[in-house]
């Protein structure tokens, strides 16, 4: 899938199909966490979507290892019952992604809250049924699955740097390799497809992980994108009709959240990936992403337009 776009479509779904159909039962053996590495406290771990799938089971891990975790999320109700069950090591924090609002006024309350922050874990996502434009003027998809933990990244990034070594892990997706980001029409005005839109933003999220991992060479801070695999999580929950195939086939082949969490935690603290940076984790292992990704003007162009759009300095 390396050369993703030079491949035939037909070629694509195959790809996918065989990656769908290795999934895993349980976390590979091969690839756990050293020992060494599961010693976290005193680290503080900011992390979006711990509230269901694999995001819930990875909050988890990441306390059990002794780590502090702030999960950003919005839904309080949830939030709460989550800290409730984890204990003292986590707080839950009001942070909607679809609200670049929202987004700004969680930065703030966990820069104000924390001197120090060791991982930053982009896990919430976004999967809808039809198309969606928030208060703000942006597309589902778009904000929650990119721009929103793009902002929040760049609010977040000096305190990373000021508490390096430290790691940024954007939950992308194999989708992207469908992706193409349409400069004309990022908000799909036209031609909307859940498809379109989810594998858009993820391509957008795998270049800002390219572009920021650039940007934080030798500041000890090192930024990947991760596929966790196909995961059975209620990511599909509100796609209707013909979309909710994919349904039935999550509960019959995808793997259990367990491995998604595992592939998370462990790009996010073990040393086997130690000074990676700027690298496509496909499930266990480094792929190319999707051409375009690799497009340094494309790439350029990208954070200029959302730099713009989420208000930041150019
Ligand atoms: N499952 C898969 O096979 C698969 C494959 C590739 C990539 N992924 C990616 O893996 C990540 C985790 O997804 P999942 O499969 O675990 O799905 P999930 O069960 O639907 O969990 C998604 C999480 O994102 C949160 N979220 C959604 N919209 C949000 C918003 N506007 N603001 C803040 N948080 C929001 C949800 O919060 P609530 O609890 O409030 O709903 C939930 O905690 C996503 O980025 C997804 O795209 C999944």
């Amino acid at each position: 899938m390396g050369s993703s776009r030079g491949m035939s479509r037909l070629d694509q779904l195959r790809a996918l199909a065989g990656s769908m159909s290795r999934q895993r039962r349980k976390p590979d053996p091969a690839h756990a966490i050293p020992e060494a590495d599961r010693d976290l406290a005193s680290k503080t771990v900011v992390f979006t979507g711990g509230t269901d799938g694999m995001g819930r089971v990875a909050v988890e891990l990441f306390c059990a290892m002794g780590a502090k975790v702030v999960l950003l999320g919005r839904n309080e109700a949830k939030g709460q019952t989550v800290v409730d069950e984890l204990g003292p090591l986590a707080e839950f924090f009001h942070c909607d992604l679809s609200s670049l609002a929202s987004v700004r006024s969680a930065a703030a309350k966990v820069l104000s809250d924390h001197s120090s922050i060791h991982v930053l874990v982009n896990n919430a996502g976004v999967n809808a049924g039809e198309r969606q434009v928030t208060e703000e003027g942006f597309e589902l998809h778009w904000v929650v699955n990119y721009l929103g933990p793009f902002l929040l990244t760049s609010l977040l990034e000096e305190r990373l740097k000021a508490s390096a070594p430290a790691r940024v892990v954007n939950v992308s997706s194999a989708m992207e390799v469908f992706g193409h980001v349409r400069f004309d029409d990022l908000q799909l005005e036209h031609g909307f497809t859940t498809g379109k839109a989810y594998s858009q933003a993820k391509l957008a999220l795998n270049m800002f992980t390219l572009d920021l991992s650039r940007r934080l060479e030798g500041s000890g801070v090192t930024a990947n994108a991760l596929n966790p695999g196909f995961v059975s999580t209620n990511l599909l929950r509100d796609l209707k009709g013909a979309q909710a195939v994919g349904r039935p086939l999550m509960r019959l082949v995808a793997s259990p959240p367990l491995v998604g969490a595992d592939r998370i935690v462990r790009l996010a603290v073990s040393s086997a990936y130690e000074g990676v940076s700027g690298q496509f984790i496909y499930e266990d292992k480094a792929r190319l992403p999707n051409k375009e990704a690799l497009d340094e003007k494309i790439v350029e162009r990208l954070t200029e337009v959302s730099r713009a759009s989420a208000g930041l300095e150019p």
